[in-house]
């Protein structure tokens, strides 16, 4: 381990998240009865121009009027490029109920870009008198965002969530897709004749995971485009959670028991880790660091793993 210490991230569930237009109220209550830990309205790309006002108002009664339970309340401003974000910010912060936790912010392409925000709503907040500060989640979704991915995660002590946007990615980025996630026709190898596919959007993710990790954010996998597509969906978030990913947007509420199932450790995985932890133990009264489980290697490190899993599980259970 590096003498500095590797953070935590915020001990929260982020399995789900349920997102619904903030000109689309009705959905509002169906929302907040999901089964998502998050909740993001959105006043960004499911808005068009003419509804960013009516939006806006929609979302902040809604912090007041409708019961979010337990679930963490985030709203999805305006991209720094647009005239929208800072009446986005300076309204959230003025008129909606202590309820909303989160903002999220767009197509972040620097740090300067958060710290921008960071510093209107820090104004706000302070004429404003509000307790408790408002969290930041983020989107990355250019190639400036995934270029200063790890400058973005230290941006700001608010953050605690980094997305990946893989719509606005594959077009920031030039790549020849009109999908929204998941497997991609032509991006694969030839064996022998044979095509086998590979994963394009694997290295952003890998970039986020890391960037997250080392500040203690925490990395989840965006949208997937096509709600009709279960496997697709189940398939591409389970590679997201091998790679580290603690959660994926739902654009559908379809796609919401998904995610949760897929995010949710298994009892099997559970049972194993526990397994591992006790055959650790089992090693460390001996005086080894290293021994055999069910035929294969598990040492100290192996803990670390095995705990990852026991304290994601322990975690969502305390929920
Ligand atoms: N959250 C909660 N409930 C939702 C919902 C959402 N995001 N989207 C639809 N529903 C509800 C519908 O109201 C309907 O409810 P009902 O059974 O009581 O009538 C039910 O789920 C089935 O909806 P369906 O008819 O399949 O979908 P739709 O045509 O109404 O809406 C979308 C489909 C994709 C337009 C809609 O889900 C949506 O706007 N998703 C979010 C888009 C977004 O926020 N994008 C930005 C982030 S990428
Ligand atoms: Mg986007």
């Amino acid at each position: 381990m590096s003498f500095r210490i590797q953070p935590q991230p915020p001990a929260r569930p982020n399995r789900c998240q349920l997102f619904g237009p903030g000109s689309r109220p009705a959905i509002f209550e169906k929302m907040a009865a999901s089964a998502a830990d998050v909740i993001n309205l959105d006043l960004e790309d499911s808005v068009s121009p003419s509804d960013k006002d009516s939006a806006r108002a929609n979302i902040i009664e809604a912090t007041r009027d409708i019961d979010w339970g337990a679930k963490t309340l985030s709203v999805r401003i305006n991209g720094l490029d647009t005239p929208y974000w800072y009446r986005d910010v300076v309204d959230l912060l003025e008129k909606a109920g202590p309820r909303l936790d989160m903002i999220m912010i767009p197509k972040v392409g620097c740090a300067a870009d958060v710290y921008a925000v960071d510093a209107l709503a820090t104004a706000v907040e302070r004429a404003t008198g509000r307790e408790t500060p408002i969290a930041f989640e983020v989107i990355i979704e250019s190639a400036a965002g995934i270029a200063h991915v790890e400058e973005i995660a230290a941006a700001s002590p608010r953050l605690e969530a980094m997305s990946l946007g893989a719509a606005d990615f594959a077009a920031s980025m030039g790549m020849q897709t009109t999908g929204i996630g998941g497997t991609q026709e032509n991006y694969y190898m030839l064996h022998d004749g044979a095509k086998h596919w590979s994963d394009p959007w694997h290295w952003a993710q890998a970039a986020i995971v890391a960037a997250c990790r080392t500040h203690g954010v925490l990395p989840v996998d965006g949208p997937f485009g096509d709600f009709s597509d279960d496997a697709g969906f189940r398939a591409q978030a389970f590679r997201s959670a091998t790679l580290g990913m603690v959660g994926k947007w739902a654009i559908h509420p379809k796609q919401v028991a998904l995610a949760n199932e897929v995010f949710t450790p298994s009892e099997a995985a559970v049972a194993e880790a526990r397994e591992i932890l006790a055959a650790m133990e089992e090693a460390k009264a001996r005086g080894e660091g290293a021994t055999v489980y069910n035929g294969r290697l598990v040492d100290i490190a192996s803990i670390k793993q095995a705990e990852v899993v026991v304290r994601q599980a322990e975690m969502i259970a305390a929920k």
